[in-house]
């Protein structure tokens, strides 16, 4: 995800904002760059790669400036150049912006600016923002009320944006000041001792001061080197409150979270708004991708889908089979990428590739690909960095948008792929026999799965305390069904690989025909038992392991009926859609293997032997 510092003061802007711009490292980021109000003008330098290169080359210049803004860009539109990486400048050299988040009607913007006369050398939805605010601060009429035109440019700008945005903008006319908003994208105000600071994470500014002010969505916030005021995009005046951080600066950066994972794990209902937002159509029945490189022609021609991964990403693929054929009523063929390339499997000739890889450097997916490709498929890829071996060799594909994952373990970027395996599966149902009504009930869905991973979140200290009484077990079972048997597989594999508990993952039914024989007192069941069609035949399940004298954890939806007694343990999650459930369903099983792992002291964010991203085969 990308990173936002800035400073007004009385310093040298330039090491204070690469310090913060160090501090953000840990995000990921492609790009770096910074910008210095001097001299009457702007000073801006950028650099592909570490902020280690931006320093050198900041090194050369003589920056001595007071007031800048620095970026880490974690590329979404557009691909890793220094002309994509910010501050972006306008075309009048007035303005330069740096801009986290999406601004989804840039195109329609920047039609608009190119008829006025504004250039663009960037493909960045940022440049388009920052031409805008230029071209509202040269209309302004001056002195007419009183009010600053460097504040009313940005926020008459910020009025005609859609998306998401946290952004920070410098103005040559205005040499020693800052002025910054927010929507949907973390935005925190310094306020040190005759110095202002910002930054869109409080691990970049905690150790010049730890007095914050947390600006709110639709706020923006107007820095001098005097003072600052806090304003809403309707000109109304806020009460600044001033928070105190009571972290370390080391404690930080997971933003007072314990782990990586754990923070990773909580961050996932933004993470989906995230993956989906800007991707359904306006009259709310289908979902929408930019980068498939596909017609809907040439899609509606698909009469078999293969999906390709490995690991929880190929977990993924298996949730998305059961979408696509249960939904679109296409059959769908699910291999790890590993058994793939080699195993020469004949394909229908109208058979759509997709790879699904968070990291898109998998080497077994990658090869995968190429080898699909080989044979001339389309392949396509749902992947979380642009960039990437996957995304650059793919024809096509979807970007997940959900920010650097640090923690190895997979978890937001797992249920994104959620996500979207549902999403395609309603665009490819929409195009055979789902009705307008039947589409817009799943569009609704899944807009409202993140509040229904929130809802799934507050659960966590029950889950803990689940969690310290089964952590000394050494063998567990996670059965499921359907849909739900990949989340199976899923928490057995989150489980075993940050606590290394021996673990395994099954469909229900299937436990006797073998597993049964290792049910004992000594072997917990975690069962993932919604309510559904099939929910009577997990509880005969349940009661088989309970004869064994079996532990049962039993995830269930709030509107189930256990019989009384049956589970040793009920986890509630809230009812949900089938294309949502999977999603909602594997917070549970996130949270107990991260609270069984915390609770045997394991290095959760770094297990032993693993590697985020596996480039070897
Ligand atoms: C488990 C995990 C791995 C990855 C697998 C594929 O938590 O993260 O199983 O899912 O190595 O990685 P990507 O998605 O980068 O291709």
């Amino acid at each position: 995800m990308c990173g936002i510092v800035g400073y007004v003061g009385t310093r040298k802007a330039t090491a204070i904002i690469l310090e913060g711009l160090k501090r953000l490292e840990y995000r990921g980021y492609d790009s770096a760059g910074l910008a210095i109000l001097q001299d009457g003008g702007l000073e801006v330098t950028r650099r592909v790669g570490r902020v280690e290169e931006l320093s050198k080359a900041a090194s050369k210049l003589p920056l001595h400036g007071t007031v800048g803004l620095g970026h880490t860009r974690w590329a979404t539109h557009g691909g890793v150049t220094e002309a994509n990486a910010h501050p972006h400048v306008s075309s009048d050299g007035k303005f330069a912006l740096i801009h986290n988040g999406v601004i989804e009607n840039y195109s329609q913007i920047k039609t608009f600016l190119l008829g006025k006369g504004y250039s663009f050398k960037s493909e960045t939805d940022t440049e388009v923002l920052c031409n805008l605010i230029a071209y509202h601060y040269a209309k302004q009429p001056r002195g007419a009320n009183g009010g600053s035109p460097f504040l009313s440019s940005v926020r008459k700008a910020l009025r005609h944006v859609e998306g998401t945005y946290g952004i920070a903008a410098l103005c040559v006319d205005f040499p020693t000041e800052i002025v910054a908003a927010r929507k949907a994208s973390p935005l925190i105000l310094g306020v040190g001792e005759n110095e202002y600071l910002l930054a869109s994470d409080a691990s970049a500014l905690v150790s010049r001061t730890q007095n914050v002010v947390y600006l709110k969505d639709g706020e923006l916030v107007h820095i001098t080197n005097r003072d600052f005021a806090i304003s809403t995009l309707d000109q109304a005046d806020v009460s600044p409150v001033v928070d105190r951080i009571d972290w370390t600066v080391e404690e930080a950066g997971m933003d007072g979270h314990a782990h990586f994972m754990e923070k990773e794990i909580f961050e996932q209902p933004v993470a989906l708004e995230n993956t989906m937002r800007g991707r359904f159509s306006e009259d709310g029945s289908t979902a929408l991708f930019g980068g498939l490189n596909l017609t809907p022609a040439e899609m509606r021609q698909v009469d078999r889908f293969m999906f390709c991964a490995c690991g929880t990403a190929w977990h993924a693929c298996l949730v998305a089979e059961h979408l696509i054929e249960r939904f679109a009523r296409v059959p769908v063929e699910v291999d790890y990428s590993s058994e793939f390339r080699y195993r020469n499997a004949p394909l229908d000739p109208q058979t759509l590739f997709f790879v699904i890889s968070q990291s898109g450097e998998t080497i077994d997916t990658l090869a995968a690909l190429r080898e699909a490709k080989r044979k001339g498929y389309r392949v396509l890829a749902i992947n979380n960095v642009v960039g990437s071996s996957i995304a650059r060799e793919a024809d096509g594909g979807i970007f997940q948008h959900v920010g650097p994952e640090i923690g190895v373990a997979s978890t937001k970027t797992f249920t994104s792929q959620l996500l979207l395996g549902a999403m395609v599966a309603l665009y490819v149902s929409r195009m055979r026999d789902m009705s307008f009504n039947d589409g817009v009930d799943y569009v609704k869905a899944l807009r409202g799965a993140p509040e229904l991973v929130r809802r799934a979140l507050a659960q966590a200290p029950h889950i803990k305390e689940v969690a310290k009484r089964y952590a000394h077990y050494t063998d567990f079972l996670f059965l499921g069904r359907l849909s739900l048997f990949p989340i199976a597989l899923e928490g057995a594999l989150k489980l075993k690989e940050i606590s290394y508990i021996h673990s395994e993952g099954y469909p229900a039914a299937e436990m006797k025909h073998g597993p049964i024989a290792l049910i004992s007192e000594k072997c917990p069941s975690v069962f993932l038992a919604p309510r559904g069609e099939i929910f009577n035949k997990i509880v005969s399940s349940m009661q088989e392991i309970k004869a064994r004298k079996g532990p049962v954890i039993a995830i269930t939806t709030e509107s189930s009926e256990l019989p009384p007694g049956l589970a040793d343990e009920v986890i509630l999650i809230p009812d949900c859609h089938e294309a949502v459930l999977p999603i909602v369903a594997t917070i549970p099983v996130q949270l107990l293997s991260y609270y069984i792992a915390v609770e045997r002291g394991c290095d959760v964010d770094k297990p032993r032997n693993l590697a985020k991203s596996v480039t070897v085969e």
